[in-house]
């Protein structure tokens, strides 16, 4: 099979906010307790926290964390984290039916988060709280001294500021499942009020405001029109959030859940951009994917979980060789539309629905999915190219017409580089790839690197790491085109020289 994409230097998409390369942690399972922080462990720091965990994390190179839920998000009191630990309360978390310790708040995050080289996406509860804990948290974060909240902080250890930039309002607050779950309009009212006055507190900081908590949800395009109605002059962002699966066991159609992904992505930005035009606002609203990974494995595990355990091990997916692939095309989507998103979360990074893996007592280790994200995070920076694709199509149950190779090129300017990603789609043929690369003199192929060659439901685990990438040798250089043969069922890195 051939397939040939066209680009030209000239011609962009967008320059990428490296915050597409972000993560999410939530107080959930064993994310925080065993995940990140577990003092008991032979390799953790004078604070409790893993360093085996914090080389993965930098490893992975995520540039900004979403913090501290999620559903949890909903029914936690912040100043539950800060202060002396030996005092603060253990509660019920009603989201997912656990007890939380508050061992880990505030302070221990933001120090644990500098220590990996990330920002923190700081979530404020708009289930059980509103307006004035959402102001007092952005004033005891980011507010200089001689206040109550500022001053409290800095009595707790912090004499600077943490200067937190991106703020979430709240989580999933369609959602029956949600506490204190609102209609459009009651929502839409209350993160109104709170946008506007935590930007009296710190007028530098960005808002992501809630969109419904999935294209399935009864309630999408409605909920995300209404909602900007009442925020669009004060936030910055509208989130999206999704899962996949490949529930019906059919990689054709699984490896094609990106192409969802694409029309959600451009469904939210049409909403957005009905909203301005209805407003006659020069503003754009920009998207915020805060929450997308595959999820589906540990399902029916879960759905026997005995209720009010101290971070039990719950929705720990073991990702396999298909589930690389699709997240490698779920990235191309992505960087595809970063026009528009800004900022993107994989959820979430530890344990939990994440690409690194701990074990009690042992070791950290890499999921399948680890690989392909992180060569996105540390290679695809810089510059989306438009690009033309000239490739064979196949149908499958839920999208039709969706191309064998999912690809996106990237100009990085500072290093002089072109980055390639693709994932070829086909079980059955390699393709011969070329990728013509008009106004660029390209000199050599710095690296191709490719994951494939595995059975699709072969995994990783904590004593062998069978799925990583692995270098390509098939690639050359004809002029300005560059020439690879992408195997079957592969995810693909090839950066060219210029
Ligand atoms: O990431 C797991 C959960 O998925 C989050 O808590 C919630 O926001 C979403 O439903």
């Amino acid at each position: 099979m051939k397939a040939k994409m066209t680009v030209n230097k000239a011609f962009i998409i967008s320059k990428i906010d490296p915050r597409i390369y972000g993560s999410f942690l939530e107080h959930m399972g064993r994310a925080v307790y065993t995940g990140i922080y577990e003092p008991g462990h032979k390799t953790a720091d004078k604070n409790g926290f893993r360093e085996d965990v914090k080389a993965l994390v930098k490893e992975l190179n995520v540039p900004i964390i979403r913090y501290p839920g999620g559903n949890f998000l909903s029914g936690y009191n912040w100043e539950d984290g800060v202060g002396e630990i030996g005092s603060r309360p253990k509660r019920l978390d009603l989201a997912w039916k656990t007890v939380e310790t508050n061992e880990v708040g505030l302070h221990e995050f933001m120090n644990w988060a500098n220590e990996v080289g990330s920002e923190v996406n700081m979530a404020v509860n708009l289930g059980t709280r509103g307006v004035d804990a959402a102001r007092n948290i952005v004033e005891y974060c980011n507010h200089l001294g001689g206040t109550y909240w500022s001053d409290m902080r800095r009595k707790n250890g912090a004499e600077s500021p943490f200067k937190i930039k991106t703020w979430c309002l709240g989580n999933e607050m369609d959602g029956p499942w949600q506490i204190g779950s609102k209609t459009a309009d009651e929502y839409g009212r209350i993160a109104a009020e709170a946008a506007k006055v935590m930007k009296w507190v710190d007028p530098d900081i960005e808002l992501v405001v809630c969109g419904s908590s999935g294209i399935g949800m009864s309630t999408f395009a409605s909920w995300e029109a209404t909602v900007l109605e009442h925020t669009y002059d004060h936030v910055d962002y509208l989130s999206l959030h999704s899962y996949y699966g490949n529930q019906k066991n059919d990689i054709k159609n699984y490896l094609a859940m990106s192409v969802g992904m694409d029309r959600f992505i451009k469904s939210v930005v049409a909403i957005c951009d009905y909203i301005k035009a209805k407003k006659r606002s020069d503003k754009t609203i920009n998207l915020s994917f805060d929450e997308w990974n595959i999820w589906y494995h540990s399902n029916e595990k879960d759905s026997k979980n005995e209720p009010w355990q101290q971070s039990p091990p719950i929705l720990e997916d073991i990702y396999n060789f298909e589930d690389a692939l699709l997240l490698g095309c779920l990235l191309i989507t992505l960087l595809k539309n970063c026009d528009r998103v800004k900022i993107a979360c994989l959820a979430q990074l530890v344990n939990v629905i994440a690409p690194i893996m701990t074990a009690e007592g042992g070791v950290a280790w890499r999921q399948t999915t680890f690989f392909p994200f992180m060569q996105a995070a540390l290679n695809g920076h810089e510059t989306v190219l438009r690009h033309n694709i000239d490739v064979p199509v196949y149908d499958c149950d839920d999208f039709k017409e969706v191309p064998y190779v999912e690809a996106v090129t990237i100009h990085n300017h500072e290093k002089n580089e072109i980055i390639v990603f693709a994932v070829n789609r086909c079980a059955e043929e390699t393709v011969d790839f070329t990728v013509e690369l008009q106004g660029f003199n390209i000199s050599n192929i710095i690296e191709f690197s490719e994951i494939c060659g595995y059975d699709v439901k072969q995994t990783n685990t904590k004593e062998s790491c069978p799925v990583a990438p692995k270098a390509a040798q098939n690639a050359k250089i004809d002029g300005n085109q560059l020439i690879a043969k992408i195997n079957p069922l592969s995810w693909n890195m090839i950066r060219v020289g210029l």
